[in-house]
C-alpha cells in the first residue's frame, strides 16, 4: 500500500459516521404522485428500510435510528394510524429473524404505554432476542418526541433526587444527556431528512446538537444505496468544529 492510500483509507474511515439517524419523509407523496392510496407509500417505505439497513451494514455505519412514527402523528387521520400500527406489527414479525441473522441489534425508542399490548409484546421480544448481537444496532424511534425524551429524562432525576440517590445541584447537561435515549450509544454524526422539509420535526433535539444536517428531496421510498452514498461524501467534506477554529482542527488532525 503507497503512503497515500493508507492515507485514504484511514481518512475514509475517520470520515464515516458512527451513528446515522434519519427522518424518513414523503412516503405519502411518493403514493400520491401515483395516484395510489397513502398506504401504498408506507408499504414502500418498508423496502427502503430494509436497504437502508443493509447498506449501513455493508458501509460498516454503528449505529441507524429510524423516525417510523412520531409522537405528533396521532394527529394523522385514524385509519392512517392503525394502518401504519398493522405494518409495523407485521414488518417485525417478518423481518426480525434475518435481522438477528444478520447481527443486527433491535432498540426501540419512545413512549410505549400507547401502543397495543400486541405491538409491545412484540417490540420486547425483538429487542431481547437479538439483545447479544454486535453489527448493526438498528434503533427505531416509534411514537418518539425529542420533547418527551426529554421530560422523561429530566422526570427520572427529580425521582432519584427526591428519592436522595443525587444531589439536585448535581443535576447538569452530563447527567441529563446520560439519562435520554441512546445514551450509551455514540451520538449522531450524521442527521438525514428526506422528502424536501428542512425542519427537525421533534426527532433527537438533544442528540443532534453537534451532529451534521443533510436534506434531501429525494421521497423515502426512492431512497437507496447511491443516495446513502451521496449523503456520506457530504458528510466527509465536513469539518466538524465543536466550537473550536478550523485551524485547531488542522492542527488536531495532524497531530
Ligand atoms: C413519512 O412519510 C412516514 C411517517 C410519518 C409515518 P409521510 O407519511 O409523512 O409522507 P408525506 O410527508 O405525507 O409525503
Ligand atoms: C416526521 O415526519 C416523522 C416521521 C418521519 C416519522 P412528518 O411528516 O410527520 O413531519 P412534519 O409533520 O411534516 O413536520
Ligand atoms: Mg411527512
Amino acid at each position: 500500500m503507497t503512503r497515500e492510500s493508507v492515507q485514504s483509507a484511514s481518512s475514509s474511515v475517520a470520515q464515516l459516521p458512527r451513528h446515522v439517524a434519519i427522518i424518513m419523509d414523503g412516503n405519502g407523496r411518493w403514493a400520491c404522485q401515483r395516484n395510489r392510496p397513502r398506504a401504498m407509500g408506507h408499504r414502500e417505505g418498508v423496502k427502503a428500510v430494509r436497504r437502508a439497513v443493509k447498506a449501513c451494514r455493508e458501509r460498516g455505519i454503528e449505529v441507524l435510528t429510524l423516525f417510523a412514527f412520531s409522537s405528533e402523528n396521532w394527529r394523522r387521520p385514524k385509519t392512517e394510524v392503525s394502518l401504519l400500527m398493522e405494518l409495523f406489527v407485521h414488518t417485525i414479525r417478518k423481518e426480525i429473524d434475518e435481522l438477528h441473522r444478520n447481527d443486527v441489534c433491535m432498540r426501540f425508542i419512545g413512549e410505549r404505554s400507547a401502543f397495543e399490548p400486541k405491538m409491545r409484546a412484540l417490540m420486547d421480544e425483538a429487542e431481547a432476542r437479538t439483545a447479544g448481537n454486535r453489527g448493526l444496532t438498528l434503533a427505531m424511534a416509534v411514537n418518539y418526541g425529542g420533547r418527551w425524551d426529554i421530560a422523561t429524562a429530566a422526570r427520572e432525576l427529580a425521582k432519584r433526587a427526591l428519592a436522595g440517590e443525587i444531589a439536585v445541584d448535581s443535576i447538569d447537561s452530563d447527567s441529563l444527556g446520560a439519562s435520554l435515549s441512546l445514551a450509551d450509544l455514540p451520538e449522531p454524526d450524521l442527521f438525514i431528512r428526506t422528502g424536501g422539509e428542512q425542519r427537525i420535526s421533534n426527532y433527537l433535539l438533544w442528540q443532534l446538537a453537534y451532529t451534521e444536517l443533510y436534506f434531501t428531496d429525494l421521497l423515502w421510498p426512492d431512497f437507496d444505496d447511491a443516495a446513502l452514498g451521496e449523503a456520506l461524501q457530504s458528510f466527509a467534506r465536513r469539518q466538524r468544529r465543536f466550537g473550536r477554529t478550523g485551524d485547531q482542527v488542522e492542527q488536531s488532525r495532524r497531530a
